[in-house]
């Protein structure tokens, strides 16, 4: 009688770990699809430039986490495509952002934001493909897609984009001056 108890006993144990591990991968199979499919990009997704991590003359972060990834495609000497969840920021109001492959092929997959930016935080004023324009009458894609397709659309200054209107300097005033934070972090 006791033997049965503890068999049973057993028994249901292993059916309940075996119920626990389904649901677990269920769960974090699933999250994890998602994530790589679909990054869920809201106003929130966008942060203060402090709080990216400066490389050259602009910013990066990575919304899977593997910001090493994105940073060894910024530095490699000859180009690289960019890894998905890549997040790129110029001045606090021009980003671009990888999406999964095959999202937009046209763009090599990259969404481009257009940000209005204040004390609150980021709201997303124009997002899209090839059909987000600049404050300035710009679209970014029509620039971008100028640069040599090793480098993934990424202009920098000498990758053959059209240049923009402003010195490095301007720029860098503009990025210190972002009012979702203070200051920015060398
Ligand atoms: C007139 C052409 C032009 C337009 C329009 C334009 N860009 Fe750019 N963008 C450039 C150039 C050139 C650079 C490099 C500037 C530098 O290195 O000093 C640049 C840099 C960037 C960078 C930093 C990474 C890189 O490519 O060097 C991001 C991010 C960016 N732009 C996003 C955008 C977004 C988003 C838009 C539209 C809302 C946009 N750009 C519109 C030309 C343009």
């Amino acid at each position: 009688m006791k033997q049965g108890i503890k068999i049973m006993a057993g028994k249901s144990r292993n059916i309940l770990i075996a119920k626990i591990a389904l649901a677990a991968s269920l769960l974090f199979g699933g999250s994890v699809a998602t994530q790589a499919d679909e990054l869920k990009i809201t106003d929130d997704t966008f942060k203060c430039l402090a709080e990216m991590t400066k490389v050259k003359h602009f910013f990066v972060d990575n919304l899977l986490g593997d910001l090493e990834a994105t940073l060894a495609a910024v530095n490699a000497p000859d180009g690289a495509v960019y890894p998905v969840g890549s997040v790129v920021s110029l001045v606090p109001t021009e980003v671009m952002i990888k999406r999964h492959k095959g999202w937009q092929p046209r763009t090599n997959d990259w969404e481009f934001f257009e940000l209005n930016v204040s004390a609150a935080g980021s709201t997303i004023k124009v997002r899209g493909a090839d059909e987000v324009f600049n404050r300035f009458g710009g679209n970014c894609f029509e620039c971008h897609k100028l640069a040599e397709p090793k480098y993934d659309l990424i202009c920098e200054m000498e990758h053959g984009c059209d240049p923009l209107p402003f010195t490095r300097e301007q720029i860098a005033a503009v990025q210190q001056q972002d009012p979702r934070c203070t200051g920015i972090k060398e």
